[in-house]
């Protein structure tokens, strides 16, 4: 193997309480695909942080090409030729895609060229990542956060870097998305790029990576050639134990109808309403292509985009269409975009885990600290929370950690109606299984679900009955026997009439 291009020693970072790091190293050879693996707060993205000069380590060294470097910040990172698509999206949403594409550019040569060179080399970038359709004068913020995540990978690629550092960069992607992305990881790596890739969607080991580590609780639980690495033994060292995705067996659904949706046409979609019965303890699940209408499908069951047309009651009693309507009548909405819908970054965890459920907390007029407390403990112990405490800032929790609050803090409302847009996405395979466990608890209970899912294995373990999108419609259900993955495949893609 060529000499690695960036090396990591023996790094080690705390922050008050916690040791996000302690003695982590790491090689990053050129023309591979490096897999950083671990559960949600095992130090993933403080690696990358510090590793672009983002975040100081307390110890430890960097090294490119074999030479000590200290890079202070991203800008002298860049200049090593190293790069990274953070996890969080740093896309501005009020500048053009060419400027978001250019950023970081500006006192280089790049930075002189012409608006219309610019846009030029913006595009080139947009189609590789397969945004071609994407018009580069457009505004960052008109684009979908799947599409922004493909931006902040298009300026990884105008920087031209050596090593470029991918905090799940796949986590907001699906389908001809995802397949835009592996293709330009392995372009990059073709041409000699070293490339870190943090996922937890554990398929993509096999599909992309050469070189995997594992992190668990800021240490390196082993390293080694890709091909060493099965699933299990990924899971079982990121955990510490070996965990079977194992799907809760479903209790049969009540006989009582509690949510009902007749004619409904989501707005900006035609043709013909659909009809939507779901019964106490039933659980259904939305498929369907990315960008075949499931997060507008649900948006509007959840009165949070007035429908075209159409009606929906609870329990037998007509809803009007506004989020505060359903809220009333127990209809909940768990939203894709969690981190900006869903949390106020500067609470303290335990305000955030009880914010849509006050009565509970409140005493005597005021929020009782000690109830949050104790009600925050109990999610943490259900969904494995890693947060220092009950009193640390939400915005200080790792990624999956902060996805984990927001689904607490709604499946503690007990509403009658669950709407769910994607409740696994970034968190790691040890709490999946338990927030499965718990749907299909609060289904038991006699709530009605309603979750969209891209992963489908997901929608085959857990629902009852299936919906699957197309085109901006419901193009056809499944229930029973007939839930599989070919027959939701085939309704997806409109290639084969299901008998
Ligand atoms: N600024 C900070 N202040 C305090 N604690 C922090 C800060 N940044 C990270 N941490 C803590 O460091 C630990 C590692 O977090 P990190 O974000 O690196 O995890 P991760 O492996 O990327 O997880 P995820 O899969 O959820 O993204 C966590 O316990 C986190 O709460
Ligand atoms: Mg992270």
């Amino acid at each position: 193997m060529e000499k690695p291009i960036l090396e990591a020693r023996d790094l080690v970072k705390s922050f008050p309480g916690v040791r996000a790091l302690s003695g982590v190293s790491l090689l990053c050879h050129p023309g591979r695909v490096h897999a950083l693996l671990g559960e949600n707060g095992a130090g993933k993205s403080t690696l990358v942080r510090i590793l672009t000069g983002n975040q100081a380590a307390d110890e430890g060294e960097l090294l490119v090409d074999g030479r000590p470097v200290h890079p202070a910040d991203p800008r002298e990172a860049l200049a090593y030729g190293v790069t990274a698509v953070y996890q969080e999206l740093t896309v501005l949403p009020e500048l053009p895609v060419t400027d978001n594409v250019m950023l970081g550019q500006e006192s280089t040569r790049r930075g002189l060229l012409r608006r219309g060179r610019q846009h030029e080399v913006a595009r080139e970038a947009l189609k590789r990542v397969g945004l071609g359709d994407v018009d580069p004068r457009a505004r960052a913020g008109t684009l979908s956060a799947a599409a922004q995540q493909l931006v902040e990978i298009a300026r990884a690629l105008v920087r031209g870097s050596r090593v470029v550092l991918l905090d799940e960069p796949s986590a907001l992607l699906a389908g001809d998305r995802l397949d835009a992305l592996h293709s330009v990881v392995r372009q990059l790596t073709a041409d000699g790029v070293a490339i870190i890739y943090i996922t937890h969607r554990l398929e993509e080991v096999a599909a992309l990576a050469d070189d995997v580590t594992v992190l668990r609780d800021g240490q390196v639980v082993s390293s080694g050639p890709a091909a060493d690495y099965p699933v299990d033994r990924i899971v079982r060292e990121m955990v510490g134990r070996a965990v079977d995705t194992v799907f809760p067996t479903a209790t049969e659904p009540g006989d009582e109808e509690v949510f009902t949706v007749r004619g409904l046409i989501p707005a900006g979609t035609a043709g013909t309403g659909f009809d939507l019965t779901v019964r106490a303890g039933e659980i259904v699940g939305v498929a369907g292509l990315l960008g075949s209408g499931r997060s507008r499908l649900l948006r509007a069951l959840a009165g949070a985009e007035r429908p075209a047309q159409g009606t929906i009651s609870v329990a037998g009693r007509p809803v009007r269409s506004s989020v505060r309507a359903a809220v009333a009548a127990g209809v909940v909405l768990v939203p894709e975009e969690r981190k900006t819908e869903g949390l106020v970054l500067d609470l303290p965890v335990r305000a955030n885990v009880t914010l849509a459920d006050l009565r509970s907390v409140a005493g005597g007029g005021w929020l009782s600290a000690a109830r949050e407390r104790e009600a925050y403990a109990k999610e943490r112990d259900r969904l494995g929370i890693r947060a220092s405490g009950p009193d640390q800032e939400t915005r200080q929790l790792s990624g999956g950690n902060q996805q984990k609050i927001v689904l607490a803090k709604w499946l503690r409302t007990r509403p009658r109606v669950l709407l769910l847009d994607e409740p696994t996405r970034g968190i790691d395979i040890g709490a999946k299984t338990e927030i499965y466990r718990i749907i299909a608890e609060l289904a038991a209970e006699g709530l009605a679900v309603v979750f969209v899912s891209s992963e489908l294995p997901e929608v085959t373990g857990l629902a009852h009955r299936v919906l699957v999108c197309r085109g901006g419609q419901v193009a056809g259900e499944l229930s029973g026997e007939r839930i599989d993955e070919e027959h939701i495949m085939h309704l997806a893609l409109g290639t084969q009439e299901v008998p």
